[in-house]
């Protein structure tokens, strides 16, 4: 960066990783190792704020939002840009998502005051992928409760190996076949499953679709009928909030998994927490909430199917490995770079720019 060039203030809101951002430097998405951005920056003369308060109006990020250029948050620790704080940002000109997912930023807000909101696309969704199949895995295996059993000092196969069955022979859908979703059927297919189905108003390309032997369903209810197990792998968006609310869980096969890295405002937490409960859904898993971080008393954290397993949540975790990190980290700072440097972004990068969106994968909408 040349120094001459303008100067800008540039804040990052990141989780906080406490000792084992200290032990572990490839940590890079945390508020100690600030994506590996400090020392480029200042060697600008950029000012770097990061932070991970960021929630109410004394909070660091709403406090420092008013002057800040660029801003940085990760969907890990999503600081939510309301069309309000939009509002107030009156100097912010670029919004960059290190990771994959702005949903928490307003988009159509974006698009009203002309702020550029660029992720890093592609940076995780093999990490997201991975966590898909593990997560289905563990919960058609009965995997979590099993472990839990003998941490307890027990020892009871039947009681376990009564809800425990095969990958094999099932009919998996994804709702969303883009970079993950297609990832997730591809490691699918080595398991030999039934069939593969996906709703997805965009057509999976021709030579994919084809490659994986999937089948397009048009309507999403008939597909959710169908299958064993379902994924969700779409953004979350107008259309996409609430989508899986007790009218679509009950169009689901009894018996059935439901696997969510997507979102988790995709899902009516309360409406998935009565469906496993009550029987209909065998098991739940995934890493995304509705609000993070979740409540300590969030229902997903402990509910339970009928025999008392079926639950396979973890913190927003999957799209954050290590390797993942360092891909957010350094295509952050590949986009800031071409900002600064008044280059144009790669286009995948770019979900909406000039006051359109920029991606269609947001939603189905008709231009302006
Ligand atoms: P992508 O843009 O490659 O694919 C998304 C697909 O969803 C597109 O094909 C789009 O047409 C489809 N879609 C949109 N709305 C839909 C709807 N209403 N019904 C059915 N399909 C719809 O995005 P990618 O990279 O596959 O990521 C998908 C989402 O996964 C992200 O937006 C993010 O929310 C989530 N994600 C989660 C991570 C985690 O750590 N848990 C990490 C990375 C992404």
């Amino acid at each position: 960066m040349s120094s001459g060039a303008q100067k800008y203030k540039v804040m990052a809101v990141l989780y906080r990783g406490g000792k084992a951002a200290q032990e572990e430097p490839r940590l890079l998405g945390t508020v100690e190792n600030k994506l590996g951005l400090e020392g480029w920056l200042r060697e600008g003369g950029h000012e770097f704020i990061v932070t991970d308060d960021k929630e109410g109006p004394n909070s660091v990020f709403q406090q420092n939002i008013a002057d800040t250029d660029v801003l940085i948050t990760t969907p890990f620790h999503p600081a939510y840009l309301t069309a309000d704080l939009f509002a107030k940002a009156k100097k912010l000109k670029l919004c960059i998502t290190a990771g994959v997912g702005s949903d928490h930023i307003d988009l159509n807000a974006a698009n009203k005051h002309k702020v550029t909101v660029a992720e890093v696309t592609g940076s995780n969704v093999v990490s997201v992928a991975e966590h898909v199949v593990m997560s289905m895995l563990l919960l058609v295996r009965n995997f979590v409760p099993a472990h839990e059993q003998i941490e307890r000092g027990q020892w009871n196969v039947a009681d376990v190996a009564r809800n425990s069955f095969d990958l094999e022979g099932k009919v998996i859908g994804t709702v969303g076949a883009g970079r993950i979703g297609q990832r997730v059927l591809k490691r699918l297919v080595a398991f030999d499953p039934k069939e593969l189905l996906y709703f997805d108003y965009a057509p999976m390309p021709a030579e994919a679709a084809a490659a994986l032997n999937i089948r397009r369903v048009a309507d999403l209810g008939d597909m959710v009928s169908q299958c064993d197990i379902v994924t969700i792998n779409c953004p979350l968006h107008e259309n996409t909030k609430g989508l899986f609310n007790k009218e679509l869980l009950a169009k689901m096969k009894k018996g059935s998994w439901l696997v969510n890295t997507a979102r988790g405002a995709i899902c009516v937490a309360e409406d998935v927490a009565e469906a496993l409960k009550s029987g209909h859904l065998n098991g739940y898993a995934g890493d995304v909430w509705n609000v993070q971080p979740a409540p300590s008393d969030h229902p997903w954290r402990t509910m339970k199917n009928t025999q008392g397993g079926g639950n396979g949540m973890v913190p927003h975790m999957s799209g954050t490995t290590l390797d993942a990190q360092y891909r957010y980290a350094t295509g952050a700072q590949e986009i800031l770079r071409r900002w600064t440097a008044g280059e144009k972004q790669e286009s995948a990068n770019l979900i909406v720019e000039n006051g359109e969106y920029a991606t269609k994968a947001y939603g189905e909408r008709t231009k302006k």
